[in-house]
């Protein structure tokens, strides 16, 4: 890296992979309570499609005037530090980076971010598999805070997409509280959703006690819930209507540096599943975002910055 100046992934008029441009930024020192991190892995998530495409632009959700970031989280190294900071250099730490409308995110050599975002990385967990925990493991936590406990009286959760990215996590961590999880994935995820603990089917079938719908199915998702039930969504902007007493709710996942010091320590463990599909560089972030586009795909493609 440079010392005065890194390479970062933006896009200044989005539309899709091909409007993804590597540019030379000025390093930015950090202030109090920030760390300047060099980053190791930053994982493609798929609302990085959405923001190379334009989508969030379209919803007047992005303004800025000459490039927006890409990319929501990452692991990498602590190479400077701010003043009020007890993490030193040379400490591996992962976090998240909230919100669309911002000029950098991870897909970058380099980030300054508040060290109360971040979480040191347990030895034994590298960083490529580190970096694919803090935005959708902290979503899934943060749904499971969402529905609760599970009522003794009406436990049976159904988390579609149960083999996806958030699925994988929300199917593990929703059984602390209670939950009898069936997850919902495709026939050759049985093994995996299986082997979290959970019941697993290939149909959606009506009158759960609960929905989590890590898939997506939004109105599908809601028609699946038992009358006066819970359904917790993941697209902020496009919450589904309530129907039948039905109490419906959207995650908005957002930083919290404990929460994901402790889904690390899962991670590392064994506990919760790190799946990476495969490294990338970042002069290649255009092709991973084709090929996740595809779709069908099991495990993140991490760019390594
Ligand atoms: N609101 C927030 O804060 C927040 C945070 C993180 C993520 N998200 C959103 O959450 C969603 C999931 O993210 P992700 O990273 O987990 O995506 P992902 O890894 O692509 O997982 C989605 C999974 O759902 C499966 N699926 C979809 N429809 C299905 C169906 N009818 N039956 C069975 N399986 C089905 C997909 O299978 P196939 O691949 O075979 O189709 C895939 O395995 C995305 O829309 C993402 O943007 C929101």
């Amino acid at each position: 890296m440079s010392t005065s100046t890194f390479r970062a992934a933006v896009v200044r008029t989005p539309d899709g992979p091909d409007s993804i441009e590597i540019i030379d930024a000025p390093v930015v020192e950090p202030g109090p309570g920030e760390v300047r991190v060099e980053i190791a892995a930053a994982p493609v998530n798929p609302v990085d499609l959405g923001v190379a495409g334009g989508l969030f632009h379209a919803l007047g959700l992005v303004n800025q005037p000459e490039h927006t970031g890409l990319g929501w989280d990452f692991a990498g190294t602590v190479v400077a530090t701010g003043t009020d900071v007890d993490l030193t250099v040379g400490t591996r730490v992962a976090g998240m980076v909230p919100g669309f409308d911002r000029d950098f995110g991870t897909y970058a050599e380099q980030l300054v971010v508040p060290v109360a975002d971040l979480a040191v990385v347990p030895d034994g967990l590298d960083l490529l598999a580190a970096s694919t925990v803090p935005l959708n493991g902290l979503a899934a936590a943060q749904i499971v805070d969402l529905l609760g406990d599970a009522p003794l009286d009406g436990n049976r959760l159904m988390v579609t997409g149960a083999a996806g990215a958030v699925g994988g996590y929300l199917t593990s961590l929703a059984q602390d509280r209670g939950w009898q999880v069936t997850g919902l994935a495709r026939v050759n995820d049985e093994e995996f959703v299986r082997g979290l603990g959970a019941d697993f089917t290939t149909t959606a079938e009506r009158g759960w006690d609960a929905v989590a719908d890590s898939g997506v199915l939004q109105e599908r998702g809601v028609a699946l819930v038992r009358d006066g039930g819970i359904f917790v969504g993941v697209q902020p902007r496009t919450m589904p209507a309530t129907e039948r007493g039905i109490i419906v709710q959207v995650v908005t996942s957002h930083p919290d540096g404990p929460r994901l010091g402790d889904l690390l320590a899962r991670a590392a463990s064994g506990e919760l599943p790190t799946r990476v599909l495969a490294a990338v560089p970042l002069d290649q972030v255009a092709d991973a975002h084709r090929a996740m586009a595809d779709g069908g795909i099991r495990g993140r493609y991490v760019l390594k910055p």
